[in-house]
This record gives C-alpha cells, structure tokens and sequence, in this order.
C-alpha cells in the first residue's frame, strides 16, 4: 500500500478516536502547542487550514479571532468528527488534496498545517502548494513533531514513542499500525534545518523555527514576501 493510502486509511479508521488519543498521549500539550500557533499567526482575514483533520487549529483559531478558515482535509471522516465541535462561525469545510489544492495563486491572508507536512506522500509538493496559495504578505505557521536533543529526555521520549505510543494508541483507537507509523514517520522524517532549507527554496522569508516542550514539537514560520 502506498503512503497516501496508508495515511487516509489510518485517519479515516482511527477519526472518531482521534482527539481522544492525541489529549491523552500529549498529556494535553497538543492544545497548547495549537494555541501557540494561532498566536503566531495572528488575525487574518482569511486563513487556509492545511490537513486540518478534526479541526482542532481551525476551532482554536476561531475562538481566538473573527475571521474566515477554510479547513481542508482529504479524510471525509475527520473533517465530519470535527464538525461537531463549537465555533463561532467563519468555518468553511473543505475535503480535497493538499498537494493540488483547489484555489487560485494568492488567495489566502495566513495559512497553518498542524502535524499535516509529515504525513504528506510530497511533503515539498505541499509546501510549495502551500505558498502558492499565499497572497503578497501572507504568513505560514506550521507545527509538526521535532527531535528533542537533550541526551536524557530524548532517550525517554524515544522509548515512550517506539514502544508505548503503539500500545497505549492501539488500546484508544484500536489501531496500533498508525501509532507505529507516527515512531517510524518523525524518526525518518528530515531535520529542522532541512525543513527550513525547503521551507527558504519555496520561497518563504523571514523563517523562524521555535522549540515547544524540549523540541517535541517545532514551531515553523514563514511569510510570502
Ligand atoms: C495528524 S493529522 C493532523 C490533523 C490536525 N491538523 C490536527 O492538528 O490534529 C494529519 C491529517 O493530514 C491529512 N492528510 C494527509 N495527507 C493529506 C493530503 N494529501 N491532503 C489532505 N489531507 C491530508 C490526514 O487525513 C489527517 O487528517
């Protein structure tokens, strides 16, 4: 089976369960790491949520600020788990592909992609999708799961996701392949540095990677200039 195949399936057959799973083996630091987010990003009036999946970022955004998110996801089953939640109005749903994404050049004022750009078939395809879509001015925030350094924590953090994560996600969603995947996915996925090279040859000025929780998580940003 092919990534992207992989990757729907997963995400399709784990959706109900799927918020549930990331509170619990985050310890609730997801939340906080989307709120960081949504911070960087700032008000804008029209912001593209990439790989939005339940719609946590979109519903953070949007209870933060007023303004217009179109969430787009290619899993039906997450966008429809997502859209149950509460948000203030503004949401605008979309299921379609994130690397051939259905809007014209410079449409949107701010874009952010939550744990999305290591689950992409071309993650350098979506990026560049990504800031094609990007109005003049316009910023992108993305988060995805980073490499901690320090000796100690990071030979924890290892062993918490190769061995624990497969148990205990399996246990919650019934899916334990997925959860092995995450392991496999940020260990082989590239660096930080490489990220923001690819990040710089698409375009983007002004990059920043900032470090949530020991560098569990990475913080990248960029603007269309
Ligand atoms: C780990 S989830 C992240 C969901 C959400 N952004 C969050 O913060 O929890 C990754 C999402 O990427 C979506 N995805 C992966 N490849 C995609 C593609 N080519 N086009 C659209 N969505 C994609 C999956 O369906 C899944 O919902």
């Amino acid at each position: 089976m092919d990534k992207r195949q992989f990757v729907k399936g997963g995400f399709d057959a784990i959706a109900s369960r799927y918020d549930l799973a990331n509170r619990l083996l985050s310890f609730g630091a997801d939340a906080l790491w989307r709120r960081k987010a949504v911070g960087r990003l700032g008000e804008r009036p029209l912001v593209l949520d990439l790989c939005a999946g339940t719609l946590p970022l979109s519903a953070a955004y949007l209870r933060r600020f007023r303004a217009r998110v179109v969430a787009l996801d290619f899993s039906l089953r997450m966008l429809r788990v997502g859209l149950k939640r509460r948000t203030r109005g503004g949401l605008l749903p979309l299921c379609g592909d994130a690397l051939r994404l259905p809007f014209p050049e410079g449409t949107f004022s701010g874009a952010m992609m939550a744990f999305g750009l290591r689950n992409l078939s071309e993650p350098w395809q979506g990026l560049k999708e990504l800031y094609r879509v990007l109005a003049p001015g316009a910023k992108a925030v993305i988060l995805e799961f980073g490499r901690p350094r320090l000796p100690l924590f990071r030979q924890i953090y290892h062993l918490y996701l190769a061995h624990f994560i497969p148990w205990a996600g399996g246990l919650i969603t019934g899916n334990s392949g997925l959860h092995a995947y995450l392991y496999r996915s940020i260990v082989s996925f590239p660096s930080k540095e490489e990220i923001l090279r690819q990040m710089e040859q698409v375009g983007f000025q002004g990059l920043r990677a900032l470090d949530l929780t020991l560098g569990v998580c990475v913080l990248y940003e960029g603007v269309k200039p």
